[in-house]
């Protein structure tokens, strides 16, 4: 086994121009197929809301469902560093709720950070849970929380507020950021100006590391993919392959063959 990821590793790869990998996983199997493959990152992402439980916003998922998740990924980790993501209105009321609930992904679910999405407006929590002691990661450009602020999923082009953003966030103590939906040229600019690392999704090449969620890569679920998504396999097609056969041959009484059978 090599050894854990840490922050510190993270901020050595920038450092070394190695690339971070990172993926999303929500569960026992996903993880382990994710952290022996040898992914740096696994976030447990609030897309399990639309990748999973068939939402069409990550708006409904909640803290409880959150923590269940991100216990099912840490039992399954040896090496990846793995970061739990926080639901919409977990950290935005309050900062002793957001620092509580930040402090459950590590107490309760064995996390080794958290994620959560905004710039300027979150550094006060961002620095609140860094004081507590809790790994940070930010997350800006294409924020899905804010969804019917941005009026859609739209790409995001404010050079100037996101250059910002980026600066808050490292100054308030965030160890990595998430730039998502925003052009390759702003997501290089703000990776040169920053000491700590970015991870992009739809934010182009020029990133530290990229994450993509495990089921589109995989194209485990049909329907609407992002332009920025580039489909590994094509496991749908494949199990479809399989259930076709599977019930053709219970149809027709070739399963369960001798092989099968208890004698
Ligand atoms: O929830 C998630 O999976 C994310 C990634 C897409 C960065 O926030």
């Amino acid at each position: 086994m090599s050894k854990k990821i840490t922050t510190s590793s993270l901020m050595k790869m920038k450092q070394e121009g190695k690339k971070i990998t990172a993926l999303t996983a929500y569960d026992y199997p996903s993880a382990a197929m994710v952290d022996r493959a040898g992914i740096d990152v696994i976030l447990v992402g609030d897309s399990v809301g639309m990748a999973v439980q068939g939402w069409d916003t990550t708006l409904p998922v909640t803290m409880d469902e959150m923590i269940y998740h991100t216990k099912l990924v840490t039992r399954a980790c040896t090496r990846a560093l793995v970061v739990g993501d926080m639901p919409f209105m977990s950290y935005q009321s309050s900062m002793e709720k957001a620092v509580e609930n930040a402090g459950r992904f590590l107490k309760e679910a064995g996390a080794t950070a958290v994620k959560l999405e905004g710039g300027a407006a979150v550094c006060p929590a961002i620095s609140a849970m860094v004081n507590s002691g809790i790994p940070v990661q930010a997350h800006i450009g294409l924020t899905p929380q804010s969804v019917h602020q941005m009026g859609g999923f739209k790409v995001q082009r404010d050079e100037e507020r996101l250059l910002k953003d980026a600066r808050d966030v490292e100054a308030a103590g965030a160890f990595s950021v998430v730039l998502e939906g925003i052009p390759s040229s702003i997501a290089k600019k703000i990776t040169q100006a920053l000491t700590i690392p970015t991870i992009g999704i739809g934010a182009g090449p020029s990133c530290d590391g990229q994450i993509l969620v495990f089921h589109d890569m995989l194209g485990i679920n049909d329907g609407f993919i992002p332009k920025f998504v580039k489909k590994y396999v094509d496991i749908a097609a494949l199990a479809a392959q399989g259930l076709n056969e599977y019930i053709k041959e219970v149809q027709e009484g070739s399963f369960p063959s001798q092989e099968y059978e208890y004698k």
